[in-house]
């Protein structure tokens, strides 16, 4: 059992206190990540991207999300663990459940899977069966080919109205964490309010219960060049690795970031 665990979580969105999320993909980070504080260890599967070179997140297999979900748990001290399942490795119940088993049997304590509405039935099958889901929703990377590029969701009436009411949905399925991607600020400030679970950040604004950077943007490292509106270089200024990672959790915690210009309008 890790010492944040889900009842920690939702006990920190009780009392208005900020969750600090980051990306991990081995030990020796994992550790120097819980060193700093961090209280949620994500080995997403942005790590394609970050790791391996890719485009997108959708060459990851089921098999190297196992692979560093180990790595992390070797190095982790205290955070709580959320695995991705990998792209199409959630394709139907029965692959489902096999692909939660192995994140869990590797080390996951919950794991993240990208979706909306249609999300409900294996959220609820899962919480039945003592897996706890975090639900990705608004840009999810998994979906780029659909979306036609990375691009800003939940904006129009309309849209707003959707990720809202999925939100809820999913809660109510038994969603036990959700994380908004780029979305407007105001739309999340509006979801973490409506739902009682907690509501992870990135490129959502400040007002949502935690924030999530992966952990090569907020080093300032990008293979591509580009840097996302939503990312701060928090190794500006520090001389250590662990310097940047603090100042990343202070941050988070005094709700000092994101600022506004990190944020999308509606
Ligand atoms: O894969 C990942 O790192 C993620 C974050 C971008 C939230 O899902």
């Amino acid at each position: 059992m890790p010492a944040v665990t889900l009842s920690t979580l939702q006990a920190l969105k009780q009392k208005g206190e900020k969750i600090a999320m980051l990306t991990a993909y081995d030990a020796t980070f994992a550790k120097l990540a819980c060193q700093a504080g961090v209280d949620v260890l994500l080995i997403g599967d942005s790590l394609g991207m970050v790791v391996q070179g890719h485009d997108s997140t959708l060459p990851v297999s089921l098999a190297d999300m196992v692979y560093h979900t180990a790595a992390v748990k070797r190095g982790n001290q205290g955070a709580l663990i959320l695995s991705d399942l990998s792209f199409m490795s959630y394709a139907n119940l029965e692959q489902t459940y096999a692909s939660c088993a192995a994140l869990m049997q590797a080390g996951a304590h919950m794991v993240k899977l990208e979706g909306a509405a249609w999300l409900a039935e294996p959220i609820s099958r899962l919480a039945e069966r003592g897996v706890p889901v975090c639900a990705h929703l608004g840009l999810t990377p998994q979906s780029v080919n659909v979306f036609g590029g990375y691009k800003v969701q939940g904006r129009g009436e309309a849209q707003a109205r959707q990720l809202l009411a999925d939100a809820m949905a999913l809660e109510q399925a038994g969603a036990a964490m959700l994380l908004l991607e780029c979305v407007p600020s105001a739309l999340a400030a509006e979801i973490s309010r409506a739902v009682q679970i907690p509501v992870i950040g990135i490129g959502a604004g400040v007002d949502t219960d935690g924030q999530v950077l992966v952990m090569h943007d907020l080093l300032g490292l990008s293979l591509s060049g580009r840097t996302p509106k939503f990312v701060k270089n928090f190794m500006s200024g520090q001389d250590s690795l662990l310097g940047a990672f603090s100042a990343y959790v202070r941050a988070v915690k005094a709700a000092e970031f994101p600022a506004a210009e990190h944020g999308f309008s509606a």
